[in-house]
């Protein structure tokens, strides 16, 4: 074995490691604040635009509204579902995640590019500004796909719509209540970043082999789908769906219902998802927004029950073990109670998270060093055939 006197300093997760500078944003766990770009992400999923959030990790700046016209006018360019995805959507199993339906599609999309060669920082941004402008169609088709059981129509994009109005008109076919369209915008600006997540990081990873955007996009919806990081919207739904929602049933007695639930999955030491955050020990910072969000779309649909399911697992997991939800555990109910198939809600985290995966994307290239971390062996010692 190895020499135990010289054992180096391990970082198991990299749990602690300052990995690089960045300028895009700033966690900080102890004032629970996230700032994109210095600005707090509360001001801005009150008052922005999603367009105007993208346009801001990107560029540092909020649009001017030349900017922002000039912007969205691209943005609204791209929007149709590309035939070829189409076509190779069609071709997947309909019953085939949604999160590879995605991954495969950007792949795709990367292959076809004009700029596919092109890693130059305007060949980037465009590249960006076109991914993220196609991705709702992919998100929308392939809940509308589901739904149909097989191939089927899109519905074409409106340019009369912005983003986030766009986005729920391609899904479900008709204009969305602008309580609903809110809620939805909001949920966009608040999984658009958050410094070296494992996604993001997976993306400069890919990046700073000299990769391009499309490969770091791919692999980093990868590192999204799994269920301690982006598939945890989805594990929360699937917690809700086992604990078993009862449309008619009272707020209290669904509380009752889910603290019982989760006092048993404690004692069976489970770990549930939407709970527990690697940075943030004392609660999410976009938790409290995106709850109002939720309680909105409650009072909207008329659901209380979700409420006291909601309220139950919180607060049976705070009495058990003090973990605080995290953005995905709001996240999911709401998305549910819009519409969205469960399999759809990290899809659309991909369409959110796609604008702060680019901006490090960019900033990783920008000031390029290959990240190769060392790595302690711990097999045999050298022996021979
Ligand atoms: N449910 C139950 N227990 C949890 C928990 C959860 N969601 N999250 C953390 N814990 C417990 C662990 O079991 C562990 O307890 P122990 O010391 O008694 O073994 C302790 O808290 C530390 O957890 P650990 O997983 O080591 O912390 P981490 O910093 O590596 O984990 C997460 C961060 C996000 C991976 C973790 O909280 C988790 O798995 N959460 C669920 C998945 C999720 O919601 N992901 C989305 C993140 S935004």
């Amino acid at each position: 074995m190895t020499d135990t006197q010289n054992q180096p300093e391990i970082n198991k997760g990299l749990d602690g490691v300052v990995a690089d500078y960045t300028a895009i944003s700033k966690v900080n766990p102890e004032t629970n604040s996230l700032l994109y770009r210095g600005y707090p992400v509360q001001e801005l999923a009150a008052k922005l635009p999603f367009e105007a959030v993208a346009y801001l990790l990107w560029n540092g700046e909020i649009p001017t509204d030349a900017q922002l016209a000039d912007f969205t006018e691209q943005e609204r360019s791209h929007r149709a579902l590309d035939q070829h995805v189409k076509a190779t959507l069609d071709a997947l199993p309909v019953d085939c995640h949604p999160m590879d339906s995605v991954r495969t599609a950007v792949s795709l999309l990367g292959a076809q590019h004009p700029q596919a060669g092109d890693n130059s920082p305007s060949a980037e941004l465009q590249k960006a500004t076109t991914l993220f402008a196609q991705l709702p169609a992919v998100v929308a088709y392939e809940q509308r796909r589901r739904t149909a059981g097989g191939p089927t129509e899109p519905v074409a994009p409106r340019d009369d719509l912005d983003y986030a109005q766009n986005f729920l008109w391609m899904t479900f076919g008709e204009e969305a209540d602008a309580a609903v369209v809110d809620a939805f915008r909001i949920s966009m600006v608040l999984y658009a970043e958050h410094s070296f997540n494992a996604s993001t990081f997976t993306a400069r990873v890919i990046t700073s082999t000299l990769s391009d955007l499309h490969s770091a996009v791919t692999g980093a919806i990868g590192a999204l789908k799994g269920p301690l990081h982006g598939g945890a919207n989805e594990a929360v739904m699937h917690t809700f769906d086992e604990i078993g929602i009862r449309p008619d049933e009272s707020e209290e007695d669904a509380k009752a219902r889910a603290k019982a639930w989760m006092e048993r999955a404690l004692a069976e030491r489970k770990k549930v998802m939407g709970f527990g955050h690697r940075v943030y020990k004392h609660g999410d910072s976009r938790v409290p927004t995106m709850k109002k969000a939720l309680d909105a779309m409650i009072e909207h649909f008329g659901r209380q029950e979700i409420l006291g399911l909601y309220h139950g697992l919180e607060q049976a997991m705070d009495e058990a073990k003090a973990i605080k939800p995290n953005l995905d555990y709001p996240a999911g109910p709401t998305y549910h109670l819009m519409g969205f198939d469960t399999e759809l809600f990290t899809p659309l985290f991909i369409a959110a998270r796609i604008t702060g995966w680019t901006a490090h994307i960019m900033e990783q290239r920008a000031a390029n060093s290959l990240i190769r971390p060392l790595s302690a062996y711990n097999g045999p010692d050298e022996r021979h055939l």
